[in-house]
């Protein structure tokens, strides 16, 4: 069982990472395996509306996204971390769900937990907390929760830590989609099977 933690800050060791690990601690230490995959500093492309993907099943510019969407196949949990920038998910994280989640097959994520975070030093973690959600929630994914929303208040690393509720924040929702993780895996095992996909009705607001 594996769950992929995107950090969508340009800072690879910065406040958003500082939170994600709080939660790897959490899924490592309840049996979870884990990688943080950093979007990097290189410019991520947002989408193109062009159609490929709906052609060929990937994304027509071949970068980050598409390895992504390779390893989610196989991800069993997703947790996206965004600084805030702007009251709003960074720019890069923004570009890479839009294109991750237009492009990959449903089958990648539909009825695996995901859950998101966001961090910010001080305002705007719900507004963007709001934004990333919107991708779990048409996906058909289950999303995990903590005993607050999942933010963590902090301008660098250090702060983060001193961020005692936003950290505590971090572990219960690390605990708990470790549980369901596994409550999902005993419920295949138990001969419970995942309710199948419906062909997809697109009715446009023409009238
Ligand atoms: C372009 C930019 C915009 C920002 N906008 C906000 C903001 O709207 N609200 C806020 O509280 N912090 C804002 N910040 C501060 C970051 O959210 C904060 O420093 C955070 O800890 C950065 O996390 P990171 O180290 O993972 O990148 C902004 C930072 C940058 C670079």
């Amino acid at each position: 069982m594996k769950v992929l933690l995107v950090n969508g800050s340009p800072h690879k060791n910065g406040s958003t990472f500082a939170a994600l690990r709080e939660i790897e601690v959490e899924l490592n230490s309840n049996g979870i395996e884990t990688s943080i995959v950093w979007l990097g500093t290189e410019a991520i492309s947002g989408c193109l509306a062009c159609g490929y993907c709906r052609r060929n099943g990937k994304c027509v510019k071949n970068d980050c996204v598409n390895e992504f969407a390779q390893r989610a196949k196989s991800a069993d949990g997703f947790v996206f971390g965004t600084p805030v920038h702007y009251a709003a998910a960074s720019g890069a994280i923004t570009s890479f769900l839009d294109r991750l989640f237009y492009s990959a097959s449903s089958d990648t994520f539909r009825h695996k937990p995901a859950a998101v975070i966001t961090v910010a030093r001080r305002g705007g973690t719900t507004a963007a907390y709001d934004q990333l959600i919107k991708y779990p929630a048409i996906a058909e994914m289950p999303i995990i929760s903590s005993h607050y929303w999942n933010m963590v208040h902090a301008a660098v690393p250090e702060e983060a830590k001193e961020d005692k509720e936003g950290m505590q924040c971090m572990r219960i929702l690390g605990r708990n989609m470790a549980y369901f993780i596994k409550c999902i895996e005993a419920g295949k095992k138990s001969g419970i099977s995942a309710p199948a996909a419906e062909q997809r009705e697109v009715t446009n607001f023409i009238r």
